[in-house]
Formats: C-alpha cells, sequence, structure tokens
C-alpha cells in the first residue's frame, strides 16, 4: 500500500523523508518520490521502482529545502512509470495521496471543461488540478483545500504542500489512516506510527473526515464541516530504532524464527498459568451470553479465522461462522441478536475487514479486533481489542502476526468455553498448561531449519504444489500454500486431504510436490491414505507429521514434528510451511520482503 510522509522542517527536509520511506517500504510499493519547497518555490524528484532509483535520481539533482512531502506509491490507477509517481505537482501544489478517488472522471471532466490539461492518468493529479483551480481563483489556501476534500469521494490520505507557503502543510484522512507527528518547532504528517518513528512519538491519529493544517508551531485539526476539533495525543510504542534484520538475511527470516519469543509474550498477556486461568481483556458484554460467533478476515488472517472456528465449536459448542472480508457484507449475513463479531487483521486496516467491522458495528453486533496494531483503525472502532503483541510486522507475508493471532484465538476459544460451562476449572487449567507448551515446542521445529530448506529447493522449480490436511489442518494447508504462492510466484493451492479424490487428484504426477500436514490425531489414518492415493500416482509426498513414521519411509520426504495437543498442532505446523515458502523464494531469488504486486496492508476494496 501507498506510503506518505510530510515533514514541515528547520533542517534539510530530504534525507529525513528518505529515511522515513525507508521505513514505509515493508508497505509494498512500485515507484517514489519527493517534493521540497523552499523559499515558496516547490520542486519535486521522481523514480520508478526501489528508493535506490529514487536517492539515484536525488544525487544527480538534489532536492534542497526544510519541509517537503514523500511518498511511496502501489499503483492503482496507472502504470508504475515516472509520470504516475508520487507527488503530483501543479504550478501552485505538490500532493501526495494514498487511496482511491472513485469519482475522479467526473471531476476530470469537469476540469478538462475548463480547459485544464492532464500529464498522467491518475486520479491523484486530479485532486492536485481541482485544488489549484480554487487556488487560482483567489481562495485563501486553508478554504481551498477544504473545498476540495467535500468534492472528493472514496478513501484517502493526502498531504499537500502549497506553492509560497514554506509555513504551511494540509493532510486529510478518509478510510486510508494518517497520523500527526509532533516535533520541536517541527510538525509531521505520516501513514502510520511507523513512518514517523524516526521523527516523534507524540502522535495524533486522524479520524474519518478530519483534516489538519500544519505550521511549524501550531496543529490544527478540522472535522469535515471544517470545524476545529480536539484530538487525543497519544505516545507511538513504535522502537524509534528502524527495525532491522539482526543477522537474518530478509525480515520473513527474522520474524519467523522470533516466534517463540512473540507468542510467549503473547501467551504471557492472555494465560495465569499459576491460576491455570485465561485473562482476556475487560469486555463490556458478558462471554456467557454470546449465542454466536463470527470470525471475518482476509488472507493469513482468515485462515486463522478459520482454525478458530475449530476451537470455538469443539470446545465451547458455541456456532461460529467465518467469511472472507471481501465477500461478507455482500451476503447480507443473518445476525444473531448479542452475538460476537471478531474481526482479525494484522493492520488493524484492510479496507475489507474494515468495511465488514462497520457493517457487524451497524447492526448492533458486538465486535472485537485481534489486531497488531494498536492506533490502528479497527481497534479504535471495535467495542473490544484483542491485541496479538507480535511487534512491529515487516515482510509482507505475514509468518509472526499469523501465530500470535492463532494463540490469542486458542485462549479465547477455552475462555469462551470456561464462559459457557463447557469446561470446569481442571479442564481449563490443563488447556492453559498445553498451550503454555507451545513456544517451546515451536523452537524445536526451528530446529528443523536445514531440513526443511533441502525440501524447500528440490521443490523450488516446480510448477505446481499442492498442501493437504484434514479438520484444524486443512486452513494450514491453505496457509502453506498462500505463503508459496505469495513469495515464491510457485502455483500453489491449499486442499481438505479428504477432497483431492473429488477432482485435483487430477493434477498429480511426478512433477507435482505435495505437502502432508498429518499430525498423529484421530485423523491421521485416513489422512496417510488419502497420501498413499497420491504416492500411487508418483506424486512427491513431503509428509509433516509426529507420527506414520512406517508409511513415511516410501515418500518423498518426511519431517518428524514434536507431538502436541489441537489447541497447539496448527501453530506448529504453520513454521514448517513459512519455512519451505521462504526457502523456495529465496532458491529462486524473488523478493521476499516485498514481494511484486503485494502491499503489507490493503487499504483499497
Ligand atoms: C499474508 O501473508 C498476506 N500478506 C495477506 O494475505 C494478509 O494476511 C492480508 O492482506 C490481511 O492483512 P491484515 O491481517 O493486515 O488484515
Amino acid at each position: 500500500m501507498c506510503g506518505i510522509v510530510g515533514i514541515l522542517g528547520t533542517s534539510p527536509a530530504t534525507p529525513r523523508i528518505l529515511e522515513s520511506l525507508k521505513r514505509l517500504e515493508y508497505r509494498g510499493y512500485d515507484s517514489a518520490g519527493i517534493a521540497t519547497i523552499e523559499d515558496g518555490k516547490l520542486d519535486r524528484r521522481r523514480a520508478p521502482g526501489k528508493l535506490g532509483a529514487l536517492e539515484d535520481a536525488l544525487k544527480a539533482s538534489a532536492l534542497s529545502g526544510n519541509s517537503g512531502i514523500g511518498h511511496t506509491r502501489w499503483a492503482t490507477h496507472g502504470e508504475p512509470t515516472e509520470a504516475n509517481a508520487h507527488p503530483h505537482m501543479t504550478h501552485r501544489v505538490a500532493i501526495v495521496h494514498n487511496g482511491i478517488i472513485e469519482n475522479f472522471r467526473p471531476l476530470k471532466e469537469e476540469l478538462l471543461g475548463k480547459g485544464i490539461t492532464f500529464e498522467g492518468e491518475t486520479d491523484t493529479e486530479v485532486v492536485a488540478r481541482l485544488l489549484t483551480s480554487y487556488l487560482d481563483e483567489g481562495m485563501p489556501p486553508r478554504d481551498a483545500f477544504h473545498k476540495t476534500l467535500t468534492r472528493l469521494v472514496g478513501a484517502f490520505a493526502l498531504c499537500v504542500l502549497i506553492s509560497g507557503e514554506d509555513d504551511l502543510m494540509f493532510g486529510a484522512r478518509e478510510g486510508s489512516p494518517l497520523v500527526v507527528g509532533f516535533g520541536e518547532g517541527e510538525n509531521y504528517l505520516g501513514s502510520d506510527a511507523m513512518a514517523l518513528a524516526s521523527l516523534s512519538n507524540r502522535l495524533i491519529y486522524l479520524e474519518e473526515g478530519d483534516w489538519a493544517e500544519l505550521t511549524h508551531a501550531k496543529v490544527q485539526v478540522f472535522d469535515p464541516a471544517g470545524n476545529p476539533v480536539e484530538r487525543p495525543t497519544t505516545i507511538s510504542q513504535v522502537a524509534a530504532t528502524m527495525v532491522d534484520k539482526g543477522n537474518h538475511r530478509h525480515f520473513m527470516q527474522k520474524e519467523i524464527f522470533e516466534q517463540p519469543t512473540v507468542v510467549a509474550q503473547a501467551l504471557g498477556r492472555y494465560l495465569d498459568p499459576n491460576a491455570g486461568k485465561v485473562r482476556l481483556p475487560q469486555m463490556p458484554f458478558e462471554l456467557a451470553t454470546v449465542p454466536k460467533v463470527t470470525l471475518v478476515a482476509c488472507g493469513t488472517s482468515f485462515y486463522a479465522a478459520q482454525v478458530a472456528r475449530y476451537w470455538i465449536e469443539k470446545l465451547a459448542r458455541v456456532p461460529a461462522e467465518v467469511d472472507i472480508a471481501s465477500e461478507f457484507r455482500y451476503r447480507e449475513p443473518v445476525y444473531m441478536h448479542g452475538g460476537l463479531a471478531i474481526f482479525i487483521s494484522q493492520s488493524g486496516e484492510t479496507a475489507d475487514t474494515l468495511a465488514a467491522l462497520r457493517h457487524a458495528k451497524a447492526a448492533g453486533q458486538r465486535v472485537a479486533a485481534l489486531v497488531n496494531v494498536m492506533g490502528s483503525t479497527m481497534a479504535r472502532e471495535a467495542d473490544v481489542v484483542l491485541p496479538i503483541h507480535a511487534g512491529a510486522e515487516i515482510g509482507v507475508a505475514s509468518t509472526k502476526a499469523f501465530t500470535c493471532q492463532l494463540s490469542v484465538l486458542a485462549a479465547f476459544a477455552i475462555d469462551l468455553a470456561a464462559a459457557k460451562g463447557q469446561i470446569d476449572e481442571t479442564q481449563e487449567a490443563a488447556f492453559v498448561e498445553e498451550l503454555e507448551t507451545t513456544p517451546k515446542l515451536m523452537a524445536q521445529v526451528l530446529h528443523h531449519d536445514e531440513d526443511i530448506a533441502k525440501i524447500a529447493r528440490s521443490i523450488a522449480h516446480a510448477r505446481d504444489v499442492l498442501f493437504v490436511g484434514r479438520g484444524i489442518h486443512f486452513p494450514i494447508a491453505m496457509e502453506g500454500a498462500l505463503k508459496l504462492k505469495e513469495i515464491s510466484y510457485i502455483h500453489a493451492e491449499g486442499y481438505a486431504a479428504g477432497e483431492l479424490k473429488h477432482g485435483p487428484i487430477a493434477l498429480i504426477d511426478e512433477n507435482v510436490p505435495v505437502i502432508g500436514i498429518a499430525p498423529e490425531d484421530d485423523l491421521i489414518d485416513k489422512t496417510v491414505s488419502n497420501l498413499q492415493e497420491i504416492m500411487a500416482r508418483q506424486g512427491k509426498v513431503i509428509l509433516l507429521s509426529d507420527g506414520a513414521e512406517k508409511e513415511a519411509e516410501g515418500m518423498y520426504a518426511h519431517l518428524s514434528m514434536p507431538s502436541a495437543g489441537e489447541l497447539v498442532t496448527p501453530i506448529l505446523y504453520a513454521i514448517p510451511v513459512q519455512l519451505l515458502a521462504y526457502y523456495a523464494a529465496v532458491e529462486k531469488g524473488t523478493d521476499v520482503d516485498q514481494p511484486r504486486n503485494l502491499a503489507k496492508s490493503v487499504t483499497v476494496e
């Protein structure tokens, strides 16, 4: 997703903006640019590709000025070319934008009708030219910016400089997050706390419809009608030091290996092992009164929701429904009175999931957000927040956030079961004790790193790969397929093992690796027989299991996993599928941390 940063500074802005844009790289992008203002004059440099290309452009032709705006663009309208890169500039303004202006075509027609010409094809340029037209009519900057906002329909975060105004910057937030940062005689705008981490930790999270006027000395926030409003200042938890890779090659590798630590942290916030109890955050309702749970998310978070459904129904005997966020509200879901809707999102900003949250809230559901970013929009709009405490996740492919989501959802399922009287104190204590063993077992699995890397290299050039699992491990098969797809670009699918013979087995031949996720549970015999059907057709079976030693002998590869109960195995088996994807991508030389076409947080529908 696009990244925005703006600095009304007292020292050269360009290097500071570049530093902030580097913090935003994890969001995924395909072009970048900076504009500065000095003595009232706007100037800019833009480049397609990664920040290195922009740095080269700046080396060739420096940008001076103590105030400026920067942008990393994830293309929506228009190719990732220099002409479409932000900032967009006219003779009066420089503007950067994250989101989509849905009514840009009629606005463009209106401006073309006034004889205004365009350089590119982006919706953002329309905003720049609309604002310019109001300034050219003689409107004061604040009025011109506000009027422009009233004409826009869609999702946008904007940051604007105006020629002749060295001590002025505007920002606006409608559907895409924007944060104000306070400095000493300086003020800032950014897409998130990470963007501003090296500048300030005193932040205001603009709310929907808010817009802000910044000078070096003052920040004024306004509501959509233009009335001044007060917003709380919070202290950001994001570390000021650049999140670095340590001695790892990629952020993704670092985040895979820090999972035992962060899962232990997450569990530490939700389990009281001495009392043998789960300790969820205070809720404005009694869990015992919840008649149904709806879980809604996208991507990897959706697979966490699918695992949670098994736990909730099996332990708490409460009906649970799972939906892909982008589908949810369009199927006109039938809500149960008093139902609890849980929205799972690492970023807390995914547009599809946020829209679904708002739909459920408007329908009177109790709404919980299970997020990794506490200042996120979902965290602020939910009735109750369940933080996953994974720490900043930089790799676009979600890993530690996924296992932390599962850890918190497992704790939630235990607490719900206890609240419903489905388990007694002794059983709750036993489940808490089982969950407590997770970090140690995860560390054991990570010791297989080299074995998994070897298997990964042997499948890295396959055209198709299948992942299969049964029951609670079916979602792990789908997550494994997603990981492999999104970072190695190998086509992969996750299937319920019992489903293969209903069609997908036609895909099997000696060129198709099949990863079988088969913990020693009550389904292992059926899963192993499905894997043998695959072997009978020359499929290359890679068995992940703590059992089936005998059957494993005839398979292509076998990874012996630690034994654990169903509260733990989905979390454990996430690790080998993450590492398979990681090492396959490394073997193929793809951009592991910022895979092509992807963004870390998809804030457009
Ligand atoms: C996961 O590896 C992907 N990056 C993607 O599917 C992600 O899980 C999805 O976009 C949801 O993001 P969220 O958890 O921030 O809402």
